[in-house]
């Protein structure tokens, strides 16, 4: 959530700074800034909505090698050209981007205006300017990291801050407490950023920053140290393959191109983990013996948004196969009820950006409480994996558009092979687990095959839910899990007023708001609950409604009463999910399309949300 770039080298850093935010638009894009150091002038530069129009703002021969920019997703202020970053102290000699909370900028926000000091934003940010530039004025001799640090020690909440002075050209300090930064090492040249997408193109050795730390960049690298004083080494780290910018290639989105993503980052998360042969899987960062799967007693998945859906289906998975207890919780509900952790219980923090606050959040009350909390994250190095230490990375590779769509199937299937090897230490026997071993195999394919063409009803079933009053999805058990992901989508994408229920629950309340301008997505596959959601449709039906059947390939049942049919490849009941989202994925792209959205960037939203 929000995007920060810094650098400071030869090259005129302007070019390099848009560059970087850009790439890192995905995280907010509300509105982008940046400033440079020009010789004796602070250069500031900032617009409203995206990168592009900041681009066209930024003169072309923009001076200063020394440079911060951001792209923001408002918190504090609202979307406005005075409250984008960077912000500026009283003197216009100091520039800060932050990303993260400053949770007392409203007292610090008073005790400085008493002082005199006038505010020109709305932002919690602008404070960090005033404290950074008051301690700096005080005693310019200890120099700007003092007065960083001084401010910093007067803030609650989160940050990924860095700052430039004018009175020292070739300099950044950047500082971190829950938002991430990494910096990257290039040849006579130092960069800094809040993910290292933005890096990428650059350089591939990089150091992430620990929370509290606070570090000094200039052109020849930089010195980490702690925020209550003395210094540190952070290992440099080389970037993996997964940094590598792909673009859209040939597809209009992003979301599009990551949809028909799915074979490979399936085939990906997959490879080398299922063992057919002994119908088991093998999952390296787990490193639980036998013994002590034995002794779990219930397992936990936290998550949030989609990673929350794909939890549980995990949960059911793992109760389902392994016969352990499981359940999944959401993320941000977590830690605030003062949770009781056991510690013969299991965690699973779920997470595509390995940066959402909430899950962080939730994955440290799990482990103050002495917890085992093993990550189920796409991010290599992100802060959940780290925070962790422990766990599995479902490999989607990067995933660019907003809405999540291969990071749900590759979190699916991951969990898939936990719960498969988890269930051969303790109940499952060796050809039960072969089949569903084999079967895990076969999705990618079969999941490649199902995206060669455009399903049947598709478009008919994005005629009916852009043009309802709004959409109802319905399923049973992991279906239920499916219709809650298939309806954020809708909402997220398509911006299209929508609920996910479970498909009996709809008899007790919601069926009252059921006409005919309200249609309802079912996601039914051919299993034991069929007959019994095919009794819901009937009743969905006598209200008038149409109904949209996400089905098995082959029930005859079901297209018996429903209005449109898409049909999905018959599998294991707890791999379904693998099959039935995809539909209602493309029905969200489709219907964003239909109703000309923005499918990549929706309105309001951002990739990682990096605050509470
Ligand atoms: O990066 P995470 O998986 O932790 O993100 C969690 C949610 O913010 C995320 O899934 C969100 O709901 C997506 N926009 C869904 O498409």
């Amino acid at each position: 959530m929000c995007g920060i770039v810094g650098y400071v080298g030869e090259r005129r850093a302007a070019p390099v700074i848009l560059d970087g935010l850009r790439r890192l638009e995905y995280r907010g894009y509300d509105s982008a800034g940046l400033a440079v150091i020009d010789q004796d002038e602070l250069r500031l530069v900032r617009r409203v909505g995206f990168v592009a129009a900041l681009a066209a703002a930024v003169p072309a021969d923009l001076p200063g090698s020394t440079g911060i920019g951001h792209t923001r997703w408002a918190t504090h202020g609202g979307v406005t050209e005075d409250n984008a970053h960077p912000h500026l102290d009283s003197t216009n000699r100091i520039a800060v981007v932050h990303n993260g909370i400053i949770e007392n900028h409203m007292p610090l926000r008073a005790r400085l205006q008493d002082e005199g000091v006038v505010f020109r934003s709305e932002t919690d940010t602008e404070v960090l300017a005033h404290l950074i530039s008051i301690f700096y004025k005080a005693d310019s001799t200890a120099g700007p990291e003092a007065a960083v640090r001084q401010a910093l020690e007067l803030v609650q909440g989160t940050y990924g801050v860095a700052v430039i002075f004018l009175d020292h050209p070739g300099l950044i300090i950047a500082a971190r407490n829950g938002s991430p930064l990494v910096v990257g090492k290039g040849n006579g040249e130092t960069f800094l950023a809040s993910d290292p997408h933005a890096l990428s193109a650059h350089t591939r050795e990089v150091v992430y920053l620990e929370d509290r730390d606070i570090v000094r960049i200039d052109a020849s690298g930089w010195t980490i140290s702690r925020m209550d004083g003395g210094g540190v080494s952070r290992a440099v780290e080389v970037l993996g393959e997964e940094w590598q910018d792909e673009g859209r290639g040939d597809y209009s989105h992003h979301m599009l191109k990551e949809i028909h993503e799915q074979p490979e980052s399936l085939a990906r998360c997959l490879r080398g983990r299922v063992v057919p042969d002994q119908g088991t899987a093998r999952l390296g960062g787990f490193e639980l013996s036998p013994r002590d799967i034995a002794a779990i007693r219930h397992l936990t998945v936290l998550g949030c948004g989609t990673s929350f859906h794909a939890g549980l289906v995990g949960a059911a998975a793992m109760e389902g196969l392994a016969r352990i207890p499981a359940s999944a919780e959401i993320a941000s509900e977590y830690r605030y009820r003062n949770p009781v952790v056991a510690a013969d219980d299991l965690y699973f923090a779920v997470s595509q950006s390995g940066e959402t606050a909430d899950t962080l959040g939730a994955v440290r009350e799990v482990q103050v409480k002495g917890g085992r909390v093993f990550g189920v994250v796409n991010v290599v190095g992100s802060s959940i994996a780290r925070t962790c230490g422990r766990g599995v990375y479902v490999h989607s590779g990067p995933e660019i558009a907003v809405a999540s769509t291969k990071a749900f199937t590759s979190q699916v299937a991951a969990m898939l092979v936990a719960a498969l090897s988890f269930a051969r230490t303790r109940a499952l026997g060796p050809h039960e687990g072969k089949a569903f071993g084999e079967e895990l195999l076969s999705v990618p394919e079969r999941v490649g095959e199902w995206l060669t063409a455009e399903p049947p009803g598709l478009m008919d079933a994005v005629e009916l839910c852009t043009s309802g009053k709004f959409v109802f999805f319905l399923g049973r058990g992991v279906s239920h899990a499916v219709a809650l992901e298939g309806a954020l989508k809708l909402k997220e994408v398509a911006y299209v007023p929508c609920m996910a229920y479970p498909a009996a629950e709809m008899k007790h309340g919601p069926i009252a708001l059921l006409d005919k301008r309200t249609p309802v997505v079912v996601v039914v596959p051919d299993d034991v609950m069929r007959d019994k959601t095919l009794s819901t449709i009937q009743e969905v039906r006598a209200r008038g409604a149409q109904v949209i059947a996400i089905h098995t390939v082959g029930d005859d049942q079901t297209p018996k009463v429903a209005d449109v049919c898409i049909p999905v490849p018959r599998s294991n009941p707890l791999i379904s999910p693998l099959f039935s989202v995809l539909p209602l994925q493309l029905l969200a792209y489709r219907a964003g399309l239909a109703l000309a959205r923005d499918i990549d960037r929706p309105r309001n939203l951002a990739k990682s949300v990096t605050v509470e």
